[in-house]
């Protein structure tokens, strides 16, 4: 059967570098405590009148047709996973799409918090394996900073801003994404949210007094269902694929905090040395993190590679992907 195989990724970060000592100076934080709850050094933040998700999804989709040497034109079809769209609509695929040169082709959003790249890459490995398409970009793209309260010491020191993008294609030799597993149980919303904004709280004088249309997380709740939920499903989808954690070569998990990928990682028996790490480069993307493990991680992936994916985010939504690596 025919595979989706991830042919190239890309990456970007905007240059702006916001640091725990930075940090330090606009809220009552330290860069003890947040180096030791979350592993988080430093992030990017995008700063600059009008400039979006979009634009760090371009940055990322034109660097990987580039590297691929692929045109914009052999594109078929482009899925953006993103929590910050650049607006509610249009959606921030059609607008990257626009900004590459992609022209007439099919492009939307998929939005599942952090673990938006999971889903969107499950969604791309369908046009592939049915053969209805041969060339499909999958971008994550997140501008937290956009939504995140620079007075919130419990929030603001979590989030950064990036993009990361794949290319995927058919491949018959059996590499590619094996597996894909996706779950959610809205028993999280109240936990992970930003309220006010959509359909049911749109925008007020009083929903900005009351900071709804920033990040709202009860960081303990989230945690607990985090660490249970990512391992829980990085060892459903190797127990369903007779994997062991000697046979991974790579662990990418979602990079929320240093402790729940850790937990993630035991429970896998995987050590560190096989777990992707650059959350102390970029803090939480959102649905940047996975494709930016790759695109750091690209030269030391090797092709036949077993690589599992995992992620958990607000909704909640969780997921894991078993990849192949094909190059
Ligand atoms: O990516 C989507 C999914 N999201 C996640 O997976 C995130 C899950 N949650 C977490 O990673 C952690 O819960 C956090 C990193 C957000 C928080 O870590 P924690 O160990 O759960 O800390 P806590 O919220 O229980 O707070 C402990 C203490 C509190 O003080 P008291 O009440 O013990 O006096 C907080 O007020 O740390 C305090 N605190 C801070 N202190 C310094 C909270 N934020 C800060 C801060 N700097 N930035």
């Amino acid at each position: 059967m025919t595979k989706a195989a991830i042919t190239g990724i890309h990456g970007y970060v905007p240059d702006y570098v916001l640091t725990n000592a930075e940090l330090e100076q606009m809220v009552d934080t330290n860069d003890e405590w947040i180096t030791s709850r979350t592993g988080i050094k430093e992030r990017h933040i995008l700063k600059g009148e009008g400039m979006g998700s979009s634009h760090m999804g371009a940055k990322a989709v034109a660097g990987l047709l580039e590297k691929t040497g692929t045109a914009p034109a052999d594109i078929d079809l482009l899925i953006c996973a993103t929590t910050t769209p650049d607006y509610v609509f249009p959606c921030t695929a059609n607008l990257i799409c626009d900004m590459v040169g992609i022209r007439n082709v099919g492009s939307f959003d998929i939005q599942a918090a952090c673990s938006g790249f999971i889903y969107a890459l499950t969604i791309g490995t369908q046009f592939i394996e049915t053969g209805k398409y041969r060339k499909v970009i999958v971008v994550g793209a997140d501008k937290m900073s956009a939504i995140t309260d620079y007075t919130d010491r419990t929030t603001c020191v979590l989030f950064g801003d990036g993009a990361g993008a794949v290319l995927l294609e058919p491949n018959t030799e059996g590499l590619g994404v094996i597996d894909s597993i996706i779950h959610s149980d809205g028993v999280g919303q109240n936990h992970l949210i930003q309220k006010a904004g959509g359909s049911r709280y749109p925008p007020t004088h009083e929903t900005i007094d009351k900071r709804w249309h920033y990040v709202y997380q009860d960081g303990p709740s989230v945690f607990k269902f985090a660490v249970k939920n990512m391992a829980d499903v990085s060892a459903e989808i190797m127990a369903r694929n007779n994997l062991t954690g000697a046979d991974i070569a790579w662990l990418v998990p979602h990079q929320a905090n240093k402790r729940i990928i850790d937990a993630t990682a035991n429970r896998m028996g995987i050590e560190s040395d096989r777990v992707m790490m650059n959350i102390h480069k970029y803090g939480n993307t959102t649905a940047a993190t996975i494709p930016l493990c790759l695109h750091d991680y690209e030269a030391q992936l090797k092709k036949g590679d077993n690589l599992v994916l995992a992620a958990f985010g607000g909704g909640f939504t969780w997921g894991a992907v078993y990849v192949k690596w094909a190059y």
